[in-house]
């Protein structure tokens, strides 16, 4: 049986992207169009602007995909598109255009949940032989969600965060320290060079579940910390270093910061994969997936990697950020079971995935 080519289109937040899967695993094209540049001046993502970027981009990164795929719409099974969660001016371009790629086309629509995309990137890897129960950890900017996934991809929400997602924690803590947007890869690694036991930082007292996450307390206690220390001018000097290279923030950042900044990491990871594990061992996983931008910290994957239980796999770093591929792999099973929108599909701020 020839393939089933399936179109992707990603536009839920900051990045335009566009990818062409061949049977939910074999890439045959990614594009991703970032607005890095149009945001990175603000300190993060302006909605506004991000739409804007969309409309700009989403025309030339599909073509782009279809190009290097060398496939053309004949060649294609279906049309997937993010249908939520995300900024609802950003969703809109790209289900838009979905819609009339479809109505033009007569290829059917099929819609996705972003969170459910991260979690199919890890299906894009070679190597990857997920076993059922799967706990799934999707960590980004905008989500912190721990999900049992049964055979045939069903869901089961068991803990989220009750305030900010932990990439977000990363790009306020960076942002408040005077370090450029985002503020994850730059933590990071910088981490590297500071006593993640300078600074001790408690754990959240969790009412309820306690699989939920709380990250908003811990960049208060930096925010205190930074109070503490009057570290205005260093702050500010930093803030001066327009496209500075890591070796220049690094001169920029005296011990006691570097410190603070691998003690702020090590907490973060610390939460993570403590539920991770928890979880893990309350469902029985068979296997562990961990998804989203944050899954491309060095520190997370080695403390994931000591992790005793069920194999560990995280999508390389192209594919746990934001991309179009991610969203055409999570369209495949939707595809065989003949699962598709309509022109009625309107973009979904906030969906829940189960
Ligand atoms: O998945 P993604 O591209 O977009 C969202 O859906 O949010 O994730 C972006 C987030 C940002 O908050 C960024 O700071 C974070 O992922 N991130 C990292 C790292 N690389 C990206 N956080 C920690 N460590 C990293 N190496
Ligand atoms: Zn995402």
């Amino acid at each position: 049986m020839a393939a089933e080519r399936i179109l992707g289109i990603e536009s839920s937040c900051d990045e335009t992207a566009a990818a062409v899967v061949a049977d939910g695993r074999r890439i045959l094209s990614s594009v991703v169009a970032s607005q890095l540049e149009t945001h990175g001046q603000y300190g993060g993502v302006v909605p506004e602007l991000a739409s804007r970027e969309h409309l700009r981009a989403i025309v030339p990164v599909v073509r782009a995909a279809l190009e290097q795929a060398g496939a053309a719409y004949r060649d294609l099974a279906a049309i997937a598109v993010t249908e939520g969660p995300g900024l609802a001016g950003s969703l809109l371009v790209g289900i838009t255009y979905a819609k009339a790629l479809c109505a033009v086309t007569g290829l059917p629509l099929i819609a996705v949940n972003h969170l459910e995309g991260h979690i199919h990137a890890v299906q894009l890897e070679a190597a990857a032989a997920l076993e059922f129960p799967v706990l799934a950890l999707v960590v980004s900017g905008g989500h912190t969600h721990l999900f049992e996934v049964h055979e045939g991809f069903g869901y089961r929400l068991l803990g989220k965060t009750r305030d900010d997602a932990a990439g977000e924690a990363y790009d306020k803590v960076a942002k408040l320290l005077g370090y450029p947007y985002p503020g994850g890869p730059v933590i990071d690694r910088l981490s590297q060079f500071g006593d993640p036991r300078a600074v001790r930082f408690t754990s959240p007292k969790m009412k309820g579940n306690a699989l939920d996450f709380s990250f908003s307390g811990l960049k208060t206690a930096v925010l205190r910390w930074v109070e503490a220390r009057g570290m205005d001018e260093e702050i500010a000097a930093r803030r001066r270093l327009h496209g500075a290279s890591l070796e220049e923030l690094r001169a920029a950042t005296p011990r006691a910061t570097l410190d603070l900044l691998a003690s702020f990491q090590a907490k973060v990871i610390g939460e993570l994969v403590r539920r991770v594990q928890a979880s893990a061992g309350e469902i029985g996983a068979r296997s562990i997936v961990i998804a989203g931008g944050v899954a491309c910290n060095a520190g997370l994957r080695e403390a994931a990697a000591r992790l005793a239980g069920p194999p560990v796999w995280f999508p390389t770093a192209a594919l746990s950020t934001d991309n179009a591929a991610m969203i055409a792999a999570a369209a495949y099973p939707k595809l065989l079971r003949r699962e598709f929108a309509d022109s009625t599909l309107a973009a979904k701020a906030s969906l829940a995935l189960a």
